[in-house]
Order: C-alpha cells, then sequence, then structure tokens
C-alpha cells in the first residue's frame, strides 16, 4: 500500500471495514477525521495527530475530545466541575499524563459552592487535597440556618483557611443560636474568639441563660456592638 498517492484522499474513504481497517466495535466514538488522531499510516496504536498547535495547552479545545467517549475524559472521582469556564487545561497542563502539571484554579470555578468539594470526599485530589472541615471546626448549625452558609462566607482565600472572617448570619443567640455553644469558656472550637465564664459579669442573683440577653450584649442586650465588639 502506498499512501503517499492517496494522500489527498480522506483515510475514511478506504479505513471504513470494507475496502481497508475501519474502526473497531470498542474504538473511542468520535465522528472525526481520522487523522486528526491518527498520523501514522503504519499503526493505529499511535496517536499523536491528536494533539497539534491548535489543540495546545492554553486552547481550552481539550474538552471537545476528552470527554469520555472521543478521548479519556474526567474519572468518576474527579473534583467536579461546573460547566462553562473550566476547562481541563484551566488545570491541566500536561498532555501526555493527566497527573503532572496540575494546578488547582479556584478562578474557574467561583460559580461553585466550596462546599462541593472541600467536603472530605476530594481529600486526595492534589497536592494537599481539597480539605473539608477539621473535627473541632465551629459548628455553623449554631448560627440561624448556618448549615446553609457555603465556607466563603467566611472563608475567602482559596489558599489558606486560617484567614476566615467570622459571619455570624445574625444569629439572635437563642433557639439554634446561642453564643455560649461557641463563646463559653468550655468550649473546645477552633479559632480567635473570646470565650469567657457565662457568669463573668453576673451578680449571685442574676439568671443567666447567654452571652447576649436584657442587660448583657448585643444584639439583645445594650453591651458592644453586635458580634464585633462586647463591650
Ligand atoms: C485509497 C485507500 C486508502 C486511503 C485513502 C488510506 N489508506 Fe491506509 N491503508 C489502505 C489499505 C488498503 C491498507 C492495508 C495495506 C495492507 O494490508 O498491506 C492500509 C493500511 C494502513 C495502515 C496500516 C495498518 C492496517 O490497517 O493494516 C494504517 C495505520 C493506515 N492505513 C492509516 C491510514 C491513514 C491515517 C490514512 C489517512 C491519512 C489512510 N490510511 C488513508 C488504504 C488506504
Ligand atoms: C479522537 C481521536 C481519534 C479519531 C478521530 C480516530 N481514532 Fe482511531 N483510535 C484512537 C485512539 C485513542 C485509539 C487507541 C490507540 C491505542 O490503542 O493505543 C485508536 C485506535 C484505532 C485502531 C486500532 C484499535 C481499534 O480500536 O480498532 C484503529 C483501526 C483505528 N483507531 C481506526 C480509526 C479510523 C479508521 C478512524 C477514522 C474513521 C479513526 N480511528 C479515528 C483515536 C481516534
Ligand atoms: C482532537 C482531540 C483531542 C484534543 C483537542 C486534545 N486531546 Fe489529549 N488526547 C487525545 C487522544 C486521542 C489521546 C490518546 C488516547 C486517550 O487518552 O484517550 C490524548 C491523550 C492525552 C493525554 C494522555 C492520556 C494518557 O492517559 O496517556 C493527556 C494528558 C491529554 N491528552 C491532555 C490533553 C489536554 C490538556 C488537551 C487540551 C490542551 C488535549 N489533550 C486536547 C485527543 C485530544
Ligand atoms: C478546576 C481544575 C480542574 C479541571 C478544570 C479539570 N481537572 Fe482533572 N484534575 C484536577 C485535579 C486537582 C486532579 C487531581 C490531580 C492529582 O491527583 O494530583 C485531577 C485529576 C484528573 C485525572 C486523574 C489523574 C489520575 O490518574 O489520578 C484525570 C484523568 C483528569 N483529571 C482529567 C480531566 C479532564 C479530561 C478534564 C476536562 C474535561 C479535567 N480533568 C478538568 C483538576 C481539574
Ligand atoms: C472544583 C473543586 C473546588 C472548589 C469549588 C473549591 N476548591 Fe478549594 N481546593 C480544591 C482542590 C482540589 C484543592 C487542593 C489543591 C492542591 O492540593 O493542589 C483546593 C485547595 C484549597 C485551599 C488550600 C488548602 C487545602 O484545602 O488544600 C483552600 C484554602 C481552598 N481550596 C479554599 C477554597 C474556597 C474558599 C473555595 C470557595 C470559594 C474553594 N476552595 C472552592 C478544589 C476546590
Ligand atoms: C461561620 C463561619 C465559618 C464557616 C461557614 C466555615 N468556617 Fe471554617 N473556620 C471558621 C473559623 C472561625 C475557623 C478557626 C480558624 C482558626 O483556627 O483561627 C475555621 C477553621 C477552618 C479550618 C482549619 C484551619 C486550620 O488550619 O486549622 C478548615 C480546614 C476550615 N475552617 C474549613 C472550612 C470548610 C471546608 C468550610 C465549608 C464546608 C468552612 N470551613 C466553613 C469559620 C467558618
Ligand atoms: C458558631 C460559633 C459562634 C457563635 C454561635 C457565636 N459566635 Fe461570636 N464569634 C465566633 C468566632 C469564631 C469569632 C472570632 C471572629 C474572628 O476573628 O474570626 C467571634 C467573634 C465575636 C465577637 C468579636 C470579638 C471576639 O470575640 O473576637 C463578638 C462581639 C461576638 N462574636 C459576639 C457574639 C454574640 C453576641 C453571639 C450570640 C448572639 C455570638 N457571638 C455567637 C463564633 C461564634
Amino acid at each position: 500500500m502506498n499512501h503517499s498517492v492517496v494522500a489527498t484522499t480522506a483515510c475514511a474513504t478506504c479505513h471504513n471495514g470494507t475496502s481497508a481497517r475501519g474502526k473497531s466495535a470498542t474504538h473511542v466514538a468520535t465522528t472525526a477525521t481520522c487523522d486528526s488522531c491518527h498520523r501514522s499510516t503504519t499503526v493505529w496504536t499511535s496517536v499523536t495527530g491528536a494533539h497539534t498547535a491548535a489543540n495546545a495547552v492554553g486552547t481550552g479545545t481539550c474538552d471537545t475530545c476528552h470527554n469520555g467517549a472521543s478521548a479519556k475524559g474526567k474519572h468518576a472521582g474527579h473534583v467536579p466541575v461546573p460547566a462553562g469556564a473550566a476547562k481541563c487545561d484551566s488545570c491541566h497542563k500536561s498532555q501526555t499524563a493527566w497527573t503532572t502539571s496540575v494546578t488547582m484554579n479556584h478562578t474557574v470555578v467561583s460559580t461553585a459552592e466550596c462546599k462541593a468539594c472541600h467536603n472530605g470526599q476530594y481529600l486526595g485530589e492534589g497536592t494537599t487535597g481539597a480539605l473539608a472541615k477539621t473535627a473541632n471546626h465551629i459548628p455553623e448549625a449554631q448560627l440561624l440556618g448556618g448549615a446553609l452558609l457555603d465556607c466563603k462566607s467566611c472563608h475567602t482565600s482559596t489558599t489558606s483557611w486560617l484567614t476566615q472572617r467570622m459571619n455570624h448570619n445574625n444569629s439572635q443567640g437563642n433557639g439554634a443560636g446561642w453564643c455560649k455553644s461557641c463563646h463559653d469558656s468550655a468550649t473546645r472550637y477552633a479559632g480567635p474568639m473570646e470565650r469567657k465564664s457565662l457568669r463573668h459579669e453576673a451578680g449571685s442573683s442574676t439568671v443567666v441563660t447567654d452571652c447576649s440577653q436584657s442587660g448583657c450584649h448585643r444584639p439583645l442586650g445594650n453591651k458592644g456592638a453586635a458580634y464585633t465588639k462586647w463591650d
């Protein structure tokens, strides 16, 4: 077979399974022309043509082939990537291996909830992994509706979890949101919150139920500024 004299003929004209060998039943599902991936006319296993300059890292074209059908796609345990700005090469900078030159790119996933990834399921993805809340993390459920808060209500850095700004979510300190659940001196949650015993200013006859109540700290009391200053 002299392929050079048929160079202008599309490969699929002959490589259709009748005139010459065609795609097998298990071939990656694709309708693209054979030579967009196969550049060799001697072996089918050399699939080098796919990565031309037009498909190089930086073009964002990867997703058209790497969808699990035309070429290898994301595995089941891959961090959930929202459709849109995030393309494979937003994070993957190698075309020879998926595990080398991978840098988590938070900018392209800014529409996603942090907790879609930072929930303990993806601890093995990346160098440090997508960390989840520590065992002694403050219970957001104590803040009214706090369980609905995303991490970004308090954590805005995507490099360190230690630069948080507490968001009290206007929890009134009653019902599910008692201040004492975090600010009592006996609590064990991590964080720079002030801790005191509930009775630290109370006379022996005063009934004390929480940090914020009549005569004590705002918002229910009259001392300080709500959630920022105690007095
Ligand atoms: C005019 C028909 C024709 C065209 C066009 C053609 N081929 Fe072929 N090709 C053949 C035939 C016939 C054989 C089998 C030769 C043999 O058995 O010795 C072959 C063999 C091959 C082989 C060797 C492995 C095999 O299947 O036996 C590869 C690889 C190959 N072709 C790739 C290509 C690619 C890639 C293109 C397009 C760039 C292409 N061919 C275009 C007819 C064609
Ligand atoms: C999107 C890229 C892509 C396109 C387009 C493509 N292939 Fe393939 N093909 C592959 C990959 C990947 C393999 C697996 C290579 C390996 O096993 O190392 C393969 C393997 C093959 C094989 C050998 C194993 C098998 O599954 O049969 C044949 C024959 C083949 N292709 C023929 C074709 C023909 C004919 C066309 C065009 C009608 C075509 N391919 C288009 C990517 C492609
Ligand atoms: C035209 C289709 C196409 C495009 C576009 C494309 N690839 Fe590929 N890529 C392939 C095929 C086909 C293979 C080899 C078979 C496979 O992995 O399924 C491959 C292989 C790879 C591999 C090696 C996989 C392995 O397991 O050995 C990596 C990594 C890769 N591509 C990354 C990329 C990145 C990153 C981009 C975008 C910058 C990209 N590719 C664009 C078709 C494509
Ligand atoms: C927002 C960033 C991001 C995007 C976008 C992304 N990935 Fe990943 N991917 C990762 C991270 C992080 C890992 C974990 C790397 C590691 O194990 O160190 C990973 C791992 C993988 C792995 C597994 C490597 C292995 O064997 O463990 C594959 C395959 C993969 N990605 C394919 C893709 C494909 C295909 C796309 C595009 C459709 C894509 N990824 C888009 C971040 C991303
Ligand atoms: C699509 C998944 C995904 C989303 C969404 C996401 N992250 Fe990440 N994040 C990761 C992965 C994966 C790593 C680990 C990167 C590495 O180790 O290479 C990481 C790392 C981090 C780190 C460094 C410490 C650590 O956990 O490894 C911080 C801090 C962080 N992310 C904060 C955030 C914040 C805040 C948000 C929401 C604004 C967010 N992330 C959204 C996947 C995600
Ligand atoms: C209501 C505010 C708030 C929310 C919401 C929140 N955090 Fe935190 N987080 C904190 C505070 C306060 C600390 C303690 C920081 C310290 O020790 O200085 C902390 C600490 C952490 C730490 C430990 C940092 C270290 O290295 O010790 C991790 C990890 C963390 N948070 C992850 C998360 C994740 C993941 C989410 C979302 C699922 C989340 N947080 C939601 C307030 C919050
Ligand atoms: C879920 C835990 C939690 C609850 C419930 C909570 N706080 Fe806080 N609070 C914190 C943390 C953590 C900080 C530290 C802020 C920072 O620097 O990140 C803080 C800070 C404060 C501050 C600023 C001074 C300081 O201690 O750093 C005031 C004032 C405050 N809280 C008042 C209240 C009041 C009043 C209530 C009840 C109405 C309340 N908090 C309920 C966790 C909580």
